[in-house]
């Protein structure tokens, strides 16, 4: 819904509730840390975008966020009150929707099928599956997006990964979610699909009643579709601005100090272990 006031001044207002806050979370695989002591917030219409090298723990939040994976210490609320999904249907019945990096289609169904996948409709009184009326939702929903995908009934195996990207995201754009976690759902498109989400998010963002976390690694998107950026460093989240208060630049040059320190460490230890030689040596 408009607000007359961001129309009368052109620029959105702070996010003014809080839809999901995460406290202080960790979460391992085995020896390796994923995530530690990491906190976020995200506001009602708000889109943060998610930056960070590979392996910093994007998508394990993601997937904390979502009810895939158990956190092992901290909290989650959701709208104030405390959150803790069983399962990513439970996730999903509260609001939380997620589209995967590793996309979770499944390849044998159709268009359709997918997407209405764990949420098919059926026939009442008899337990029979409304397909007809999926396909004229699909059909909406893929429209609304100006994805082209000529025919419902394919297996979307037959399909090329950016449109496998679109039919993911118009299921969970088109699941009523109040909150959407999108995990790279630009990687696989070419620049007219990419353009589309891009434009597709903006809308979302303009309606006001959706929040977004964008997981990219393209910083331009980033700063022309989200509102904040936080920046997630070895599992924790080492950067938060307004997007409004950083740039391109300066995105660049924490990454690129990243790795000078990541290069000087590798330098250091092994050199160390040059000194240890020699010493044993001796
Ligand atoms: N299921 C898992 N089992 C074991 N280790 C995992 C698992 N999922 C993630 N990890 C490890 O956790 C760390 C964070 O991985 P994650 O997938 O969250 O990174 P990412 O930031 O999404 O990276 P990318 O940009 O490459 O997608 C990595 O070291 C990864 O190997
Ligand atoms: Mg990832």
């Amino acid at each position: 819904m408009a607000d007359p006031e961001v129309a009368a001044t052109g620029t959105a207002p702070p996010p003014s509730t809080e839809v999901l806050r995460v406290e202080h979370i960790a979460k391992s695989f085995g020896p390796i840390t994923a995530l530690r002591d990491l906190s976020l917030h995200l506001g009602k219409g708000e889109v943060l975008g998610l930056i960070g090298d590979n392996g910093s723990g994007k998508s394990t939040l993601m997937k904390t966020i979502c009810g895939f994976h158990k956190l092992d210490t901290g909290r989650m609320f959701l709208n104030g009150e405390p959150y803790q999904p069983k399962s990513v249907d439970d996730a999903r019945s509260k609001g939380v929707d997620t589209v995967y990096q590793d996309l979770a289609l499944i390849d044998e169904l159709s268009v359709y099928q997918n997407l209405f996948l764990r949420r098919e409709r059926v026939l009442r009184p008899l337990p029979l599956l409304a397909n007809r009326e999926m396909r004229k939702r699909a059909r909406a929903a893929l429209d609304d997006i100006g994805i082209n995908i000529p025919r419902l009934t394919s297996p979307v195996a037959r399909l090329s990964g950016g449109q496998r990207q679109a039919i993911a995201v118009a299921r969970a754009i088109s699941g009523e979610a109040d909150i959407l976690l999108l995990d790279e759902p630009l990687a696989a498109m070419g620049a007219k699909e990419g353009a589309l989400i891009l434009e597709l998010v903006q809308r979302l963002k303009e309606e006001a009643d959706v929040s977004l976390i964008i997981v990219a690694h393209n910083y331009v998107q980033v700063l022309e579709i989200c509102d904040r950026v936080n920046l997630i460093q070895d599992g924790t989240i080492a950067f938060d601005k307004p997007t409004a208060e950083t740039s391109l630049d300066e995105l660049n040059e924490i990454v690129i100090e990243q790795y000078r320190r990541a290069r000087q460490e590798a330098l250091a230890d092994e050199a160390e272990a040059a000194a240890r030689r020699d010493a044993s040596a001796a």
